[in-house]
């Protein structure tokens, strides 16, 4: 079956397609991928999604417009990604959406949203979409999060010791893959949020993200800065835990600024870059990890990469593409199986790591041009995904 995964992230950066070819093999799901395409936000869409993100107030009416917006704008995704990688033949989409809010009490997840219609989607490509893969998770209970953390445990449980997956998106989060012991998922707190907030507002917004990490490798770290955002509660709070925007924005730095003197922008972003890097690392030694296997954009800044080996103090640090998964598209990969798992009946969910009273089917369906052919439901559960190259 060939599938599409659509992922956008907090960073709103990109939206991403990628294309996978999925077969069973006994046990195992095999995962060829195919490729991806990304294409930027469009300046005036981005603009319009950011404006209406908390901590900023919003109307329905920008909702409405914001919902079909976004579906419009992952459907001319999910179409070039349809021809360019598939041949036009895609079995099945899975569009993740745009998450704009999560909404977290009490270290509870009580609601969580990911806006664009994938009626747009399903209209445009004529093929089947899973969508709003989170809130079944959230309704069992659940954090709704990191929903990765199933397609990471398949792929990673056959590896010998404690294999960490690690995203650095926006916000950072593992998974703990070892065959040994219950899996274990959670947030660790920023990745790039706290760097892409910190530069767009230095630069008066013409730089959107510290390319190639070289302010913060011109800057030095400010030791009362780091120690008064490393006292942010939330990384003492237990697993299973998400975050995201909703706490790591623009005016929380700006609070943590607020009680000092100017600091020079680079001593900032290089403050922040080892904030990533120390609370990532101390996440993944907290669950005594044997390594650690990265993907997401942060893996594009050489100077979070270097301050995150040194914090790991020889815990390995390998890039998903030496697995076979690229780690630009890893995400997009992971939502591409998450699709595949509910048309087949299959669990999307390990409640060990989203916190979850129990598995569940993930997602709401969307029928494409010729109805909807469900595969007949599978008994068991998978135990392996393996990445075959092409
Ligand atoms: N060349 C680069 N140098 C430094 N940072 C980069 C580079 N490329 C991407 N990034 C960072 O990666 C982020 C996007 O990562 P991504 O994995 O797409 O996150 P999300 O899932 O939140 O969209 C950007 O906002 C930026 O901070
Ligand atoms: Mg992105």
């Amino acid at each position: 079956m060939r599938v599409i995964g659509l992922m956008s992230g907090t960073s709103h950066d990109a939206i991403d397609a990628a294309a996978a070819d999925l077969t069973l093999d006994g046990d195992s799901l095999v995962l060829t991928p195919l490729g991806l395409v990304s294409e930027t936000w469009s300046g005036e869409l981005r603009a319009a999604l950011t404006a209406a993100l908390p901590p900023a107030t919003t109307t329905m009416k920008d909702v409405c417009r914001l919902d079909t917006r976004v579906g419009q704008a992952f459907a001319a995704v999910a179409v070039r990604a349809n021809r360019e990688l598939c041949a036009d033949r895609a079995d099945l989409i899975t569009s993740h959406g745009q998450t704009v809010h999560h909404w977290t009490e009490n270290g509870r997840v009580h609601g969580t949203l990911q806006i664009g219609q994938p009626a747009w989607i399903a209209e445009a490509t004529g093929c089947p979409v899973v969508s709003d893969l989170r809130t079944r998770d959230v309704a069992a209970g659940g954090q709704g999060a990191p929903l990765v953390s199933i397609v990471d445990v398949m792929w990673l449980r056959g590896r010998p010791g404690v294999p960490v997956a690690l995203n650095l998106g926006g916000i950072a989060n593992i998974t703990v893959a070892s065959g040994r012991r219950e899996p274990v998922a959670f947030d660790t707190g920023p990745a790039n949020a706290l760097i892409d907030a910190a530069v767009r507002d230095l630069s008066d917004g013409r730089m959107d993200y510290d390319a190639d990490g070289a302010l913060a490798a011109r800057g030095s770290v400010d030791a009362p800065l780091l120690r008064q955002l490393l006292d942010e509660p939330y990384y003492a709070e237990p697993p299973p835990k998400t975050t995201g925007k909703e706490l790591f924005h623009l005016p929380y730095l700006r609070a943590a600024l607020g009680g000092r003197g100017p600091l020079p922008p680079e001593d900032v972003v290089a403050t922040v870059t080892q904030l990533t890097a120390r609370t990532v690392a101390d996440a993944v030694r907290s669950v005594q990890a044997t390594e650690v296997i990265v993907s997401g954009g942060g893996t594009r800044n050489p100077t979070l990469m270097t301050m995150l080996r040194t914090a790991l103090r020889g815990i390995p640090l390998r890039c998903s593409d030496e697995l076979g998964l690229p780690s630009a598209a890893k995400e997009a990969y992971a939502f591409a199986v998450l699709g595949w798992l509910t048309v087949h009946g299959l669990a999307g969910t390990v409640p060990a790591c989203t916190g979850a009273r129990h598995p569940s089917i993930l997602g709401s369906i969307t029928p494409g041009s010729r109805g909807l052919r469900l595969p007949e439901p599978r008994e068991r559960a998978l135990f392996r995904l393996e990445i075959s190259p092409r």
